[in-house]
């Protein structure tokens, strides 16, 4: 883990231009920002689909395709806190279908509240948490045979330029069997003036969950990045629909990271690209599902039609 942390930052800070993968922001620090960014007023996504899990649960189900006399297995990828699949696991329990929950996250201790949650809430909830790789669990859980469906929730998809968006979907697609689902929770490509609020917003909370990577690279790898001497930006542009963000550096200095042997220059403006947040409409999800063999089966989206969770079926080859 360490490793390929180092390798990344290497990599990342030696390129023209700089960047570091958006996976690390998640530290115990990052993790608790994530969750102030989700209820920030800016914040539209997660509103939107909890307002899907919460107001439209039966139309999600019979999207699905799931039966009341047929076992299944409901995977989610990077659970989270669980809010608003709590919905849809009440529902799914109290209409008395057949399913074991399995939360898939690479930490532990993410899962471990999360399951007390939900059994506090669900009492009879079959809940199997699954630590470790979303693929390597996946394909261990095909093994038993049971009808699958995933959800892969929060925009999550987003993050992954879309060669990688295609090829997370046509991987996930081959541990799936024909009826099989994802639910894929999409952001909808809509004007800069909602969009970038949401990437920019008033109180700064992005800005620190953005910038709090240079407090975890000074931590784990014994550099002297100076917060102060760099800011936070984010841009969107709607003909593309992508937002991303940037730490930039306010002026010429030089960066020791002593753990990779190395000293980073940057001159006054340079960036550093952090995050990709990729926005969708039905063509560019087309592209991204060409060669899956899924096809989409359902589409339900908040009342102001800004994000979508979309239902994804294998078919019958
Ligand atoms: C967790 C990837 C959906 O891109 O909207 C929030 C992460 N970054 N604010 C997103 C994030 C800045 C978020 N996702």
């Amino acid at each position: 883990m360490i490793e390929q942390f180092k390798q990344d930052v290497k990599n990342g800070l030696s390129s023209h231009p700089k960047s570091l993968p958006s996976k690390y922001f998640y530290d115990e620090i990052g993790d608790e920002l994530f969750v102030q960014i989700m209820n920030l007023q800016e914040y539209y996504l997660t509103d939107c689909e909890m307002e899907i899990f919460s107001q439209k649960t039966n139309e999600i189900i019979t999207n699905l395709g799931v039966q009341l006399n047929t076992e299944f297995d409901l995977i989610e990828l990077g659970p989270g806190d669980g809010t608003k699949t709590i919905h849809l696991l009440k529902v799914l329990s109290k209409q008395k279908y057949n399913f074991t929950y399995h939360p898939v996250d690479i930490s532990n201790h993410a899962l471990d509240g999360l399951e007390q949650n939900l059994l506090s809430e669900i009492p009879k909830l079959s809940i199997s948490k699954q630590q470790g790789d979303y693929f390597n669990i996946l394909s261990e859980l095909k093994k038993n045979n049971k009808q699958k469906i995933i959800l892969f929730l929060g925009s999550n998809i987003g993050n992954f330029v879309d060669d990688k968006a295609k090829e997370f979907i046509n991987t996930a697609s081959t541990f799936m069997n024909p009826g099989d689902s994802i639910l894929l929770g999409i952001d909808l490509i809509k004007p800069q003036e909602i969009v970038l609020p949401a990437y920019s917003d008033k109180q700064g909370i992005t800005a620190k969950f953005n910038l709090n990577l240079l407090d975890r690279i000074n931590n784990e790898l014994d550099a002297d990045f100076n917060r102060e001497n760099f800011y936070h930006k984010a841009t969107y542009n709607e003909t593309e629909g992508i937002a991303r963000s940037y730490i930039v550096s306010k002026s010429n200095q030089q960066v020791t990271i002593k753990k990779l042997d190395l000293s980073v220059e940057f001159v006054e403006d340079e960036k550093i690209q952090t995050e990709v947040s990729r926005k969708y409409n039905d063509e560019i999800l087309s592209k991204i599902i060409k060669d899956s063999q899924l096809d989409v089966t359902g589409k339900i989206m908040d009342h102001r039609g800004y994000f979508a969770d979309i239902i994804l079926t294998k078919r019958n080859s």
